[in-house]
């Protein structure tokens, strides 16, 4: 039995930041599930920075989406039908290859089982999913915070922002936030950070961040790349570790060199390592992450702002959102109720 699908796919590889021109959504017919397969209606589709890198014409770290081709994504899924022994209708998953539609048919193995009863079904996507597991493991592996370090953070009030200043704080470190507003970096100091910096209004961005981290900085962990970065490694103190985790102020000029300062004599210096880091290589240890995230959710020690949108319809203008700083915690978009069975 076939089975109708809605699906968003590219049109245009966009130069600089999307349009909602850039996608198209369309029907389309699924296969039932074959052997080892099921088939499945997403709940939340998941919006991340790094899908700007995936629709960009030249090549990046994985493949990117071909015109004509459904937009990736991850997603939470109900189960509908299942020819896979692990899966029965109404179980949830979560999977980074869902794609930007309501229905998608997908491999039995590789995905990820969900309880709803421990977490609301969006939180997979977010503090206890993808951005959840990054902060995580890119400060476990490069941050290496030590008690009484100063760790800054940009993008601090996003997906990745959140959960990062408060593991900063359970490992005992100082946390400082940079984000485009008044009312980010008050959520910033809900969440325990201790100082802040609006890059959008600070008179000179240098100077404000050499204000909230008096004794320099210990780890930089940079979620946006541009005059953030370049402000902030002129005050990298002596064995200071930075984590490369996003660049997306470069979404604008995303297939052009990015122009900035150089920075060699202050690595140097202050004999500094920085490190690119990805978080789908470390696929071998998401359990890891996952079970020390569930440990601090469940211990009261993670909250978090989730920003939610409605139906499918939204996907192109919730995903540039981001790009633009329009969103206010990590994005989802609600394609259906939590259950249906
Ligand atoms: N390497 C990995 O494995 C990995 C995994 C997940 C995410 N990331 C990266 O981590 C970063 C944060 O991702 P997220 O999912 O947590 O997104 P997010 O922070 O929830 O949303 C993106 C945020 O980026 C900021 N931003 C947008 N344009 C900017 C600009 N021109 N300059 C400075 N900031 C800008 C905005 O915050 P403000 O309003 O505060 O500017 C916006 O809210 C992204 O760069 C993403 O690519 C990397």
């Amino acid at each position: 039995m076939t089975h109708l699908s809605r699906a968003w796919v590219l049109t245009a590889h966009p130069t600089g930041i999307p349009t909602v021109e850039n996608w198209r959504l369309e029907d389309q017919t699924l296969p039932g599930p074959a052997d080892g397969e099921i088939l499945a209606r997403s709940v939340y589709l998941s919006v991340d920075p790094y899908m700007r890198g995936r629709i960009s014409a030249k090549a990046n770290y994985a493949g990117g989406v071909a015109i004509g081709g459904i937009m990736h994504g991850g997603a939470v899924a109900e189960v509908l039908e299942s020819n896979h022994p692990d899966w029965r209708p109404g179980d949830h998953v979560e999977t980074m290859n869902f794609g930007w539609r309501d229905k998608a048919v997908l491999k039995g193995d590789g995905l990820t089982r969900v309880d709803p009863a421990l977490a609301p079904l969006h939180a997979y996507l977010s503090y206890l999913g993808m951005p959840g597991r990054t902060a995580w493991l890119a400060l476990q592996d490069i941050g290496q915070v030590k008690p009484g370090e100063t760790v800054l953070i940009s993008a601090a009030s996003g997906a990745v922002g959140q959960v990062a200043g408060q593991i900063v704080k359970a490992k005992g470190g100082r946390a400082v936030a940079v984000a485009s507003s008044e009312e980010k970096l008050a959520w910033c100091k809900q969440l325990g950070y201790d100082a802040g910096v609006n890059y959008r209004t600070a008179e000179d961005l240098g100077t404000a961040i050499g204000e909230a981290c008096p004794d320099g900085i210990d780890v930089f962990f940079d979620n946006t790349a541009g005059p953030i970065h370049d402000a902030v490694m002129k005050r990298l103190n002596l064995g200071a570790r930075v984590i490369i985790c996003g660049t997306i102020s470069l979404a604008s000029k995303f297939d052009e060199p990015d122009m900035g300062e150089r920075f060699l004599r202050q690595i140097l210096v202050a004999r500094a390592r920085i490190q690119g880091f990805l978080i789908f290589d470390h696929v071998a240890r998401y359990g890891e992450a996952n079970s020390a995230l569930a440990a601090m959710s469940e211990a009261g020690d993670l909250q978090f702002k989730t920003d939610v949108e409605e139906r499918l319809e939204a996907m192109p203008s919730a995903f540039i959102s981001l790009l633009t700083g329009d969103n206010f915690g990590k994005k989802v978009v609600r394609i259906g109720p939590d259950s249906e069975s």
